[in-house]
């Protein structure tokens, strides 16, 4: 399968090339637009970037042909990241933490425990105002997002039952390669594994590292609870996914077209949004019956252990400051609510 998959990705990468001569153009004359993400096809971003292509496709089909390469086909992340910079392919999904190398304000999704509640986290989310700053924030590198993904909070899982913080000491975790995640992991007392995400399943049934961190669709969508049968709620972070897409493109689309794109792109969040509930209740009951055992931990006794992230974060990148105070009041203003 890797072979294949290797093989597939050497395909791609030369026709990829070939585009890069000016030749995007398929043979009905359209102009193809490819998309890469790191899930497979029955995920809610999958089935989210579908919505965005019928949408695009049904108003301006005779001029767009939207391609979507799952499974990391086009390469993990951070690589499909340096083909939407140059143009070489036009969208990719990627998590905020790969993001944080291209422009530090994303280091404020890698904070952890940042939000209080996930109807703070989606408050903060939806709040355009201040997405439109992070949005933006890339456009110098080539690239900006255009709408964001749920993508669940983030919990440890392992090989071993981890029950408190004492239980990570002498483990192994694969962490996003962040610098802030890996801070974030020491600061946990284990030791951080930077990789990409298609790296982990063999990494952990190798017995190369002991565990990850991620939602509950790593164990199931991603088959990661066939090889690590302890999924552990610390709830440390709400890490979201960001759809980027190269600039110059976007900024050449005549404003009917980006207008259309935007609808598109408020489209496939909604419909990510609706799969995602749905799609982590089933993968808890999937993951059950893989014989997945799920942890209940002292939240608390986690969130001591990273604290003291916060204001190393804050002294060190300003740009921050404004953000993690707002996301406070929203906290703040949510718990009013309940
Ligand atoms: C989640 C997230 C991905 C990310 C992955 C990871 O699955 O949705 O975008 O790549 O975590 O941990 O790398």
């Amino acid at each position: 399968y890797r072979l294949t998959k290797k093989i597939v990705c050497l395909l791609l990468v030369g026709i990829l090339a070939f585009n890069l001569a000016g030749c995007s153009i398929n043979t009905g004359g359209k102009r193809i637009i490819r998309i890469s993400h790191g899930q497979s096809s029955t995920h809610p971003q999958h089935i989210g970037l579908l919505t965005f292509k019928e949408h695009i496709e049904s108003q301006l089909g005779d001029k767009y042909d939207i391609q979507i390469f799952p499974n990391e086909l086009l390469g993990p992340s951070n690589k499909a990241i340096e083909l939407v910079q140059t143009g070489a392919i036009d969208f990719v999904v990627s998590s905020t933490g790969n993001l944080e190398t291209f422009d530090d304000i994303y280091q404020i999704f890698s904070m952890p425990y940042l939000f209080d509640s996930v109807d703070a986290y989606h408050k903060v989310m939806e709040d355009k105002e201040l997405m439109e700053s992070i949005f933006k924030s890339t456009e110098a590198a080539g690239f900006e997002a255009i709408t964001w993904f749920d993508a669940g909070t983030r919990n440890f899982y392992a090989t071993s039952a981890i029950r408190t913080p004492e239980d990570l000491k002498g483990k192994k975790i694969r962490v996003q390669q962040s610098p802030t995640n890996v801070r974030m992991m020491e600061l946990f007392g284990a030791a951080a594994a930077p990789m990409s995400f298609g790296e982990v399943y063999t990494a952990i049934q190798s017995g190369v590292i002991d565990g990850g961190e991620n939602n509950e669709l790593a164990l199931t969508n991603n088959k990661h609870g066939e090889v690590a049968k302890y999924y552990s709620y610390n709830h440390h972070q709400m890490v979201p996914d960001m759809l980027i897409g190269n600039v110059k493109f976007l900024n050449e689309l005549s404003p009917e077209e980006r207008k259309i794109f935007n609808e598109a792109a408020e489209l496939c969040t909604i419909t990510e949004r609706e799969y995602w509930d749905i799609q982590i209740q089933e993968a808890i009951d999937e993951a059950k019956s893989m014989g997945v055992e799920f942890i209940e931990t002292d939240i608390e006794l986690f969130k001591e252990k990273v604290l003291p992230l916060h204001e190393e974060l804050l002294e060190q990148n300003s740009k921050l400051i404004y953000i993690y105070e707002k996301v406070q009041e929203i906290n703040k203003e949510v718990k009013g609510l309940e």
